[in-house]
């Protein structure tokens, strides 16, 4: 089939591609030229594994257009929206760049005699398809559905291609057929429902797995405090429940539980910002939210309390050398959005401290705001560890793994495991914290 994506950021090229690597003739357009003249020669502007390969494996087949012309989409029977929805001041959607590619896309399509499905795949609340979307396309033979994505940074493609459910949110028919024309080729369940409840099934999810967080978080601070208790045992226990195994062997774990695991909070792009629009969007309903406000509370004061761990266990920060490793949002990817570690990094900022970030997938220029602050940027590990005092353990990329077992890197640094991924070196424990263990003196009252 032939298909237009407006968009090509994250959620837009891995659409692009990965309908291309379904088979469909897709032509994918982008308004900002450097962009354009990049994606085109196989450049991916961002990091996520595989989506390289492909990439270029679509160009080459020509299966896959990039273009910077809303017109370049006219032959296309369907159209997905995906630009982004970010968040305003308020924590309130912003649908001003939506608005912009429809009300632009309306004005190409205006003459157009041949109809058209309209998909929104940009994340919005409740509402937006039908009386936001929709009445911008009233004058021309547009069909409208929402087909949110449920892509992870680091396995976006493979999110993509093996979906876990495809959820097409419309009142029209030939949007439907259409819709499941398009993604008969994918092994996936296929619901079908109304756009508001395609939209709200979004935040749900993203907003579940936040309240996973901050709840694990919340259960770490009981342990901080309580001697003899340790959160990774706690909630292991609590993961070993027959109702997250998949199968009646009770041998594979359900992936919801890498969730119900206690760390630094979550960031990134989507959790944060779905969280905050669903809360004023509950306002706009009159809604009272005390669960997603806790969820939010607790995340916010995560970083506050592993950054003032770190000053009780050494007496105080100020002018004392502290290693923050994994500055992405989470680790298998090089996205600084809403980033727990550099959180962190700001809150030691306060407290004049001496500060070397490391991050195995993060460009040194992407920091350099944080070098003009005196914030010196390591590129190895072992030079991010020379003479540090603390080293904050902030993300879960892979390659800190293997710190498991050459505790020899650590010298006498004092380690402050803010994702508990490492072993407890028994030789070290009392050099090793971790958030969720218990400490003498905890600077933190429970309940902040
Ligand atoms: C999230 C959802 O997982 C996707 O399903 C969704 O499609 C996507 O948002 C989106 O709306 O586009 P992503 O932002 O890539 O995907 O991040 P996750 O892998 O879900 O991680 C979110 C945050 O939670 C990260 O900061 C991660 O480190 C943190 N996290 C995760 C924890 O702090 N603890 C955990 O146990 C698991």
């Amino acid at each position: 089939m032939k298909v237009g994506v407006i968009g090509c950021g994250y959620v837009g090229l891995i659409t692009a591609v990965g309908l291309a690597l379904k088979g469909h003739n897709v032509t994918a357009v982008e308004i900002d030229p450097i962009r354009v003249e990049k994606i085109t020669k196989g450049i991916v502007p961002f990091y996520e594994p595989g989506l390289k390969n492909n990439l270029k494996k679509c160009l080459n087949k020509k299966n896959l257009k990039i273009a910077n012309s809303l017109e370049d989409t006219n032959q296309n029977e369907i159209i997905f929206i995906c630009v982004q929805t970010p968040p305003k001041k308020n924590g309130a959607i912003n649908l001003k760049i939506l608005e912009s590619a429809c009300k632009g896309l309306a004005n190409i399509l205006k003459n157009t005699k041949k109809s058209k499905v309209i998909v929104v795949r940009s994340t919005v609340i409740p509402g937006t398809t039908d009386n936001f979307v929709s009445p911008i396309f009233k004058d021309s033979k547009v069909d409208v559905a929402i087909n949110p994505e449920f892509l992870r940074e680091g396995s976006a493609l493979a999110d993509f291609l093996q979906p876990d459910r495809i959820v097409v949110g419309t009142h029209s028919k030939k949007a439907k057929k259409l819709l499941l024309k398009l993604y008969k080729v994918f092994d996936a369940p296929i619901i079908t429902t109304t756009p508001s409840t395609a939209e709200l099934s979004k935040y749900a999810s993203n907003t579940l797995l936040a309240t996973l967080v901050s709840f694990s978080n919340e259960i770490a601070r009981f342990c901080e405090r309580t001697k003899g208790a340790d959160v990774e045992e706690v909630l292991g226990i609590v993961h070993k429940d027959r109702r997250f195994k998949l199968s009646a062997n009770r041998v594979s774990t359900a992936g919801i539980i890498s969730y119900l695991k206690a760390g630094c909070g979550f960031g990134g792009s989507c959790l944060p910002k779905d969280l905050s629009a669903l809360i004023s969007y509950a306002k706009t309903l009159g809604e009272k939210t005390p669960l997603l406000k806790a969820v939010s509370t607790i995340n916010n004061s995560q970083s506050v309390r592993v950054v003032n761990m770190a000053s009780n266990i050494i007496g105080g920060l100020k002018n004392r050398k502290v290693s923050v490793l994994g500055v992405a949002f989470k680790g298998g990817t090089d996205d600084l959005r809403h980033s727990p570690g550099l959180r962190i990094v700001e809150e030691l900022l306060k407290q004049k401290t001496k500060i070397t970030i490391f991050d195995p997938l993060v460009e040194s220029a992407a920091l350099k705001q944080y070098r003009n602050k005196g914030v010196f940027i390591a590129s190895s590990l072992t030079s991010a560890l020379k003479g540090a005092d603390v080293c904050i353990i902030a993300s879960n990329a892979q390659e800190f793994n293997h710190l498991n077992s050459s505790g020899k890197l650590f010298g006498r640094t004092i380690i402050l495991d803010g994702r508990r991924i490492l072993k407890i070196p028994t030789s070290k424990e009392d050099r090793y914290y971790g958030v969720g263990r218990y400490i003498n003196n905890h600077p933190i009252k429970l309940g902040l």
